[in-house]
């Protein structure tokens, strides 16, 4: 009986909190000219912000939530609007969808964690509530979506893979800043393949190089046999950022530069790789790189 009465009386207090809630936050904006359904979703959003979020992003969206001076990568500061993943061409604000998916996903191998068991709607009210952070979102909306072509190897991936590998290593050069993935003469031959001198293959080819960023420090890019991806290591979320790039880092936005052929043979072969992760086989492959540079001629 006890137990009922204080589940009673702390959902009222809830509810209570709620009420109260609607009068004092968010830009006045979206308080004013919004209807109460508007008002119902942002002060569900709140109350999951403040349940699941704070902690690090802090009470203002600031990134600065207590656990914040542990963690590195930090967690964003929300107030700017600016994300690293969202399939907008450069300097547009995200769409709800970019952040809904990086909240369902989360950001693997960082502390920002999936919130994938939370009910949708929950989600999508968080996502509702964090843009009230960042006035822009309602001044302007969202960016210009990087539309993502269909997938050209369906029916013969091992091609893809071929591909892929082809452009990594010579046309796009990623290898240029992420780890080369097969031998010295084999990264000529690929240049070679598309006319380019093969001269300009750095010494130090199997190993990231860090870049500078907009976060506030320098970002290593992944090995893809070593790191996760921290959107997902398969080819159907590999195509999504390799397409838009990862905003305010090294790491730029392929889909204007490369066909649909290059950018899906690179999601494939880059898949080829991540799902060796942690595995003999990418031991293997790491040893027998190894070994051709013992031989190797630079
Ligand atoms: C344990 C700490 C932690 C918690 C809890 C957390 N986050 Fe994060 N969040 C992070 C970190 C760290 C990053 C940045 C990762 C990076 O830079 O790669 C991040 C990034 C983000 C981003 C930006 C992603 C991008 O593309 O740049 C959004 C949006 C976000 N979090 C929303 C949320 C929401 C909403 C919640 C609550 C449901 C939440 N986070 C809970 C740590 C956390
Ligand atoms: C100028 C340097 C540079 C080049 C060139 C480059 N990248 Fe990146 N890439 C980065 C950096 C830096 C990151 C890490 C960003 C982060 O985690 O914040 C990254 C991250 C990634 C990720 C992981 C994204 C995630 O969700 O964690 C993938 C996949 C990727 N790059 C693929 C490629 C491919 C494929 C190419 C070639 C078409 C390429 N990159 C070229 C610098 C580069």
């Amino acid at each position: 009986m006890r137990i009922w009465i204080c589940g009673l009386a702390s959902g009222l207090a809830a509810l209570a909190l709620a009420g109260c809630a609607s009068e004092d936050w968010g830009p006045d904006e979206m308080l004013s000219g919004g209807s109460r359904l508007e008002q119902a979703v942002l002060a569900k959003g709140k109350h999951s912000y403040q349940t699941y979020c704070v902690g690090c992003h802090g009470d203002k969206g600031d990134g600065n939530g207590p656990a914040a001076r542990f963690l590195d990568p930090k967690p964003r500061d929300l107030r700017k609007g600016r994300v690293k993943f969202a399939a907008v061409t450069s300097g547009g604000l995200p769409r709800d969808e970019d952040l809904a998916l990086t909240l369902q996903h989360g950001l693997s191998g960082t502390s920002m964690p999936s919130w994938a068991l939370i009910p949708g709607d929950e989600r999508a009210a968080l996502v509702t509530y964090i843009k009230t952070f960042h006035e822009g979102f309602a001044k302007k909306g969202a960016g210009t979506a990087i539309v993502i072509p269909a997938d050209p190897w369906r029916k013969d991936p091992a091609a893809g893979i071929a591909e892929g590998e082809r452009v990594y290593h010579a046309f796009a050069a990623c290898s240029s800043c992420h780890p080369a993935y097969v031998p010295r003469e084999r990264i000529r031959a690929h240049l070679t393949s598309f006319n380019l001198p093969v001269d300009g293959v750095r010494p130090d080819a199997f190993v990231a190089v860090a870049k500078d960023s907009e976060w506030g420090a320098p970002i290593t890019p992944p090995d893809f046999l070593v790191d996760r991806v921290k959107t997902g290591p398969r080819r159907e979320q590999l195509i999504r950022v390799i397409a838009a790039g990862v905003h305010g880092t090294a790491m730029p936005s392929w889909a204007a530069s490369l066909s649909k052929e290059q950018l899906w043979g690179l999601a494939y072969y880059v898949e080829s790789l991540t799902s060796r992760r942690g595995t003999p086989a990418a031991t293997a492959l790491k040893r027998e790189l190894e070994n051709s540079e013992r031989t190797a001629t630079r």
